[in-house]
């Protein structure tokens, strides 16, 4: 029969509140009973519960991380499967050591549709969350909106920054849509503002010397490469489309 543990003395679950240690709160009573009966050591009774707080809070701050990262799919390293994808192992070595996260490199990935861009972007940026780092994720399309709405209000100055408090930024799907010339200033101005002081990550279709086909003004264009590619890790991926694989392998549509 299991005794149930008394409840803590009232003032200290008073101070406890107030300092905020909801595991260690939770915790208490019942460790204590434990540390009682099994005579642990005082210290030992207290690392236990330090260390309990912190795991807690640890596995807190990484949801709101994962949370405010806005992933649309939940990828990671783990499933990606390196076999079929034609990324190379050293630069995949690389990648997921996120040293490039330190060193504020961008990785650029470039390839026809289906070919891991995307999936090995946010799996980076899982991973970059697990370990410690803010992340957020954007598709071009989405980036362009958010900053021409700070066009529209004159806050594009503090719309990138607090763009640029995470220390790994995804622009997914560059180039899906062409840009207009106020669209390329603000991505310049972004990419700028960027520059060697946050890892951008960005995957499109087209690859560099084609970039004037979303990018209209070639002088910006040059700028905007310039500063994207002075630290990057570029990964060209190809091969047959992922999706279209797996279609064929579940025997998808035929012919109609
Ligand atoms: N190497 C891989 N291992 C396992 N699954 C993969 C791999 N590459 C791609 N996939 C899966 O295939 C699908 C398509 O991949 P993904 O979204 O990364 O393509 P993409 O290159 O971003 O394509 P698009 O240019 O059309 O956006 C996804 O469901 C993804 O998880
Ligand atoms: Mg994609």
């Amino acid at each position: 029969m299991s005794t149930v543990a008394p409840p803590l003395p009232a003032d200290l679950v008073t101070g406890l509140k107030r300092l905020k240690l909801a595991t260690m709160r939770s915790l208490a009573p019942e460790l204590l009973v434990v540390a009682k009966t099994q005579r642990w050591k005082p210290e030992e009774f207290l690392r236990t519960l330090v260390e309990a707080e912190i795991a807690a809070r640890d596995a807190s701050n990484t949801r709101n991380r994962l949370r405010a990262a806005g992933f649309p799919v939940q990828k990671s390293l783990e499933e990606f499967d390196l076999a079929s994808s034609s990324v190379p192992r050293s630069t995949f070595d690389y990648l997921a050591s996120l040293e490039w996260i330190r060193a504020k490199e961008n990785p650029c990935l470039l390839g026809p549709a289906g070919t891991d861009k995307s999936h090995l972007l946010v799996a980076l940026g899982h991973a970059a969350v697990e370990a410690g780092h803010r992340v957020r994720y954007f598709s071009a399309a989405e980036l362009v909106e958010t900053l021409y709405r700070g066009l529209a209000d004159n806050t594009v100055g503090k719309v990138i920054d607090q763009t640029l408090r995470a220390d790994f930024v995804i622009v997914d799907e560059l180039g899906f849509a062409p840009l207009d010339d106020a669209g390329t200033q603000l991505l310049f101005r972004f990419v700028a503002a960027a520059y060697e002081r946050v890892s951008l990550g960005v995957a499109s279709h087209w690859p560099f010397d084609q970039w004037g086909r979303f990018l209209p003004e070639p002088t910006t264009a040059v700028s905007l490469l310039d500063r994207l590619l002075h630290h990057s890790v570029v990964v060209l991926t190809n091969g047959e489309s992922f999706r279209m694989r797996e279609a064929k392998q579940k025997g998808g549509p035929q012919k109609s």
